[in-house]
């Protein structure tokens, strides 16, 4: 780019950023689809290995269509460095074990996807490094879990599936006050809508098998962080252990970008259509969304959210059996458990994601069985309304 790309609007950003061409000149960015990359000769290959000359040595390392996707989401993100990782968990769990070690201590949110909670309160703890689990949306509880040996809090906001809001500024100067460094998993907000690494945030995550790729086809996760953050704590742990994003996803997840802005905005303008109608109907006892001001926390959504999101929660009155009933009529929209795809896709979080937690872990987090979630595509909102109409009027036939 000739431009400057911090210079120029996030969408320009995201059809442009980071591209680099090849001899040929291409138009589209090059799928580099090879594990390694050969040297003119012994030299140069040492000077390679040395970092006298910094270019690729091995995908597990580095790859040039993953660096394109990285330097975009970067400049997405606004953020000095990225990491690409095989999935969201893998970025997950190399941001919490890439900067801890046996004798630290972890505050999270317990509000969390369910393998993200996995691995702060299991995994963690298995070597050594123990966690607090607090209610997020209590700024007391995370001040009060602070330990002498705290070195990271992780938290998810919105928060999946009941879309709680956790004030991110304020958890960051906790963190920040007790030495720690905070985590945020932004799945959620998409990178579009909250920026954490503004709000106080020292690294972001995403599953970029979510809306940043947004059409259900690659799984991928990225870390985005300082340049600092990035070099000690991340570079070598994924480098050495391997995680690596596949070339071929890195280049699914590049062409998702481009169209990240078009898709987001339309699926959060079908959501907030949504999340009205289903506010209106008898069957529904209670409907989350963002920014509908009945949100519990609505004014801390539309503080640190540019948007409600793609996601609505919603409990069915009647518990389970009702809410299978209505997700088993549905015909365009689909059950599965993923989310930020062009298909609508609906989720009964307590028998799915959130099983492993257990029914009290549920309960205190707000998790009915009555709940369903539901992750709003680009299909047409008056399909999307009339699906949900005729499967609303299954159950209130019952
Ligand atoms: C909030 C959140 N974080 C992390 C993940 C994990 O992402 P992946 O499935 O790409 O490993 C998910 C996936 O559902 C998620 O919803």
């Amino acid at each position: 780019m000739s431009k400057d790309p911090q210079s120029l609007r996030p969408a320009t950003r995201l059809v442009h950023g980071g591209t680099m061409r090849s001899q040929f000149g291409e138009t589209s960015e090059a799928m580099f689809l090879t594990q390694g990359f050969v040297y003119p000769d012994m030299e140069a290959a040492e000077a390679r290995f040395s970092g006298k000359d910094p270019g690729f040595i091995y995908s597990r390392f580095s790859n040039p269509t993953v660096a394109m996707f990285e330097q975009r989401m970067a400049l997405l993100e606004g953020a000095e460095a990225a990491r690409a990782t095989s999935s969201g968990m893998a970025a997950v769990t190399a941001s919490m074990f890439g900067q801890l070690k046996a004798g630290d201590h972890v505050v999270a949110a317990k509000a969390l996807f369910g393998s993200c909670r996995y691995i702060v309160e299991e995994l963690l703890p298995r070597f050594g490094v123990p966690c607090t689990l607090v209610d997020g949306t209590d700024l007391d509880q995370w001040a009060g879990a602070v330990q002498p040996n705290t070195k990271a809090f992780f938290l998810e906001s919105p928060t999946n599936p009941q879309l709680e809001i956790i004030d991110i500024p304020a958890v960051a100067d906790i963190a920040h006050r007790a030495g720690a460094k905070l985590v945020v998993d932004n799945v959620f907000a998409t990178p579009l809508l909250q920026s954490p690494l503004k709000l106080g945030a020292d690294c972001v995550v995403y599953s970029t098998t979510k809306h940043i790729d947004g059409q259900g086809r690659c799984l991928g996760g990225v870390i985005l962080a300082s340049e600092e953050f990035i070099q000690t704590h991340i570079h070598n742990f994924l480098r050495q252990t391997g995680p690596a994003l596949s070339p071929f996803n890195a280049w699914v997840m590049l062409k998702g970008l481009e169209t990240l802005p078009v898709r987001v905005a339309q699926q959060q303008r079908n959501a907030e259509r949504i999340a009205d109608f289903l506010a209106e109907q008898t069957q529904i006892a209670r409907v989350l969304y963002p920014t509908r001001k009945d949100h519990p926390q609505y004014e801390l959504a539309t503080r640190q959210m540019s948007g409600g999101g793609t996601v609505i929660a919603f409990d069915v009155k009647g518990g389970k059996a009702e809410a299978f009933a209505f997700a088993n009529s549905l015909s365009i929209i689909k059950v599965s458990n993923n989310l930020g795809d062009a298909k609508s896709l609906i989720t009964h979080p307590a028998t799915t994601t959130h099983q492993r937690i257990g029914p009290e872990a549920r309960a205190e987090s707000g998790i009915g069985d009555g709940m369903l979630r539901l992750s709003c595509g680009l299909e047409d909102v008056e399909d999307l309304i009339e699906d949900l109409t005729q499967g609303l009027k299954v159950i209130s036939g019952r």
